[in-house]
């Protein structure tokens, strides 16, 4: 079938998107707002955006009112009433049921750490503290947010980073079976990311050669 998704409920977008853009990584951020309450929440429309700085992006939907959820509302510069800063953390198989319960709707004043079984651990460089319980953490600063539509793509440049020491070898290789990170896919599944293959970028050597023979 042929779809124009301005044909389209914003429902059946969503289901079309979040079935097809599978698996999505998950940003489970920690943030505090102003008056110190540190929030918790996921976000699957996540991705890394570069390593030169090295920066990540999620993206946030309003709430059911319009509203702005509270991880926006904190990360918001300082001068927009937020604090600027995240921690993006790891979604891992040992928590994935405290990810999932991270997205209950807690009034702002409230913080998801009172209510599930995870820890919060200092940052080293900015205010919101990390999940202790996440193997890497990544402290952010707000670089610029992006406003498309009824979302907001938060962009940030990481300023510190955290990782597990079990986790990397000398070279800054991460054993990803270890992390054990979960994926998003459609409606309320989860994927593991330890059934993987291995081939190299490009032409296979013999294909290579045949090319560079005809050149
Ligand atoms: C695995 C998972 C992924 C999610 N991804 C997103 C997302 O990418 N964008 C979004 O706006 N909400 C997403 N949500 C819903 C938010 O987590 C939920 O609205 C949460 O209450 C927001 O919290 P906050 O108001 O404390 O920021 C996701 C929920 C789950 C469980």
């Amino acid at each position: 079938m042929e779809l124009d998704p301005q044909d389209l409920t914003s429902s059946d977008r969503y289901k079309l998107l979040i079935g097809s853009v599978v698996p999505r990584p998950i940003a489970f951020v920690s943030s505090l707002s102003p008056q110190g309450v540190v929030n918790l929440a996921p976000f699957s429309y996540f991705n890394a955006v570069g390593h030169s700085p090295m920066a990540l992006m999620f993206s946030v939907s309003q709430k059911p009112d319009q509203s702005a959820k509270d991880t926006l509302r904190n990360v918001r510069p300082v001068s927009e009433g937020g604090t600027g800063e995240y921690v993006i953390n790891l979604a891992v198989e040992s928590y994935v049921q405290q990810v999932a319960e991270a997205a209950e709707p807690l009034p702002y004043s409230q913080s998801e750490f009172d209510y599930l079984d995870l820890t919060t651990a200092p940052s080293q460089v900015i205010a919101p503290p990390r999940v202790a319980e996440s193997p890497v953490a990544f402290e952010c600063k707000t670089l610029q947010i992006v406003p498309v539509g009824t979302f907001n793509v938060v962009i940030g440049e990481v300023v510190h980073l955290y990782v597990r020491d079990d986790l990397v070898d000398d070279n800054y290789h991460v054993n990803t079976d270890l992390v054990a990170a979960v994926g998003r896919m459609a409606g309320y599944d989860y994927c593991r990311t330890r059934d993987r293959f291995t081939i190299a970028n490009g032409f296979p050597p013999e294909k290579k050669a045949a090319l560079d023979a005809t050149a």
